[in-house]
């Protein structure tokens, strides 16, 4: 069997288990949620022999969990191979993983699902009324996205989860370090700090729990996103920021010839962002902004940007909307959650809940702004 000769290899020489999500950073980890493949070797893939295995490797695959997530137009690029070639050898990874039990199985019975969800954790997002809206909290195994115009809240939202994400399992956290990916150059440690020390969170632990990546283009993103994989194993994530999704691609894709080559690039990294957060079990977050379309007649005339590929994609929407110095956000996509809408503030702690008082005004009004 060929070494592991890569840019990792000495790290893993160190700890062979550097490469799987069971690694024990800072103490915390969740035996339930804990993938365990480093026992598997990407030579153990049927198809794989010791020539493709280096090839991976100095593309950067090194794990048969990261093999199972990767795209098969990526695939296909990286390790200079036909589609059908690449698409083999990702179901083979894929097929690996669920003989290890370390996916589930392609058919399987309800109640072996409602099992598996239970490996799912629920993150605080800091307010008790936006954990309502979304039965508890942000879910891992999931992509939850929220969309909003500036100063809706969502960054916010992306601050206090970094926060709330670090806490033990116990007090609703998913007691594990956070990926923050800024696309914006909104990311402010001081923010985060101010959030921490005001719910009374060691602030120290929490920036440093807290890895930030920023982006500066949409290739940029997207190579960020094919390693994700490995960056989420080497760190105990359990939780992954994307603020925001959409940015560079509007930015850098301007004019209609473009929007089928931007709307490729979103659905991959989207696809692959789902697929890391069933594999990995971690909660990925991402936020969107808005269009206006003066086409519509009735009701809000701001829909999501990104259009379907980010709709069809997400696991669950949440949008957002400015109330006079409150938030309301509205739950509007969802495969079991009820539509339905609250009320939040922004404040010292991040994202709170209202006083009691202007929760009763608010609703005697009717709720309407
Ligand atoms: N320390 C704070 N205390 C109270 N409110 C704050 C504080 N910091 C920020 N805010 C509120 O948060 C708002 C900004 O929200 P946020 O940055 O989440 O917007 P966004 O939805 O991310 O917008 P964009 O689309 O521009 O990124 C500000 O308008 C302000 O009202
Ligand atoms: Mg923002």
């Amino acid at each position: 069997m060929e070494t592991k000769k890569h840019k990792h290899s000495d790290d893993e020489k160190d700890n062979p288990h550097q490469s799987g999500n069971e690694v024990i950073h800072n103490g915390k980890a969740d035996e339930r949620s804990q993938i365990r493949d480093t026992d598997l070797d990407l030579q153990d893939v049927e198809g794989i022999g010791p020539t493709t295995a280096k090839k991976l490797k100095e593309a950067g695959i090194t794990s048969v969990m990261e093999l199972a997530v990767t795209t098969i137009e990526q695939l296909a690029v990286d390790i200079n191979c036909s589609k059908d070639s690449a698409a083999l050898f990702i179901m083979a990874a894929q097929k690996l993983l669920r003989e290890s039990n370390v996916l589930e199985k392609e058919f399987v019975t309800a109640d072996f699902v409602l099992e598996k969800r239970k490996s799912m954790l629920r993150c605080s997002t800091g307010s008790k009324s936006l954990d309502e809206l979304l039965l508890g909290g942000i879910e891992t195994q999931a992509v939850t996205e929220f969309y909003g115009e500036f100063g809706s809240g969502k960054s916010q939202i992306c601050h206090t989860l970094c926060a709330m994400a670090t806490r033990p399992i116990t007090e609703k956290g998913l007691h594990g370090n956070v990926i923050y990916i800024d696309t914006e150059g909104t990311f402010r440690p001081e923010r985060l700090q101010q959030i921490a020390v005001t719910r009374g969170f060691d602030a120290l632990e929490i920036l440093k729990s807290t890895t930030l990546c920023k982006v500066y283009n949409s290739s940029h993103l997207g190579l960020i996103v094919k390693d994700l994989g490995r960056y989420i194993s080497e760190r105990n994530t359990k939780l992954v920021i994307i603020d925001s999704i959409i940015s560079l691609h509007r930015a850098e894709f301007t004019g209609r010839g473009t929007l089928a080559d931007r709307q490729q690039r979103l659905n991959s990294i989207l696809h692959k962002l789902v697929r890391i957060a069933e594999i990995y079990n971690v909660a990925v977050v991402i936020t969107n902004q808005v269009l206006s379309s003066p086409d519509t007649f009735f009701g809000d005339p701001t829909k999501a940007a990104g259009g379907n590929v980010i709709g069809h994609t997400s696991t669950y929407r949440i949008y957002l909307r400015k109330s006079g110095e409150n938030r309301i956000a509205k739950m509007v996509d969802s495969p079991y959650h009820p539509y339905s809408d609250t009320r939040f503030t922004i404040n010292q702690k991040g994202i709170d809940d209202l006083e009691e008082g202007t929760r009763r005004e608010k609703e005697l009004e009717g709720g309407s702004d």
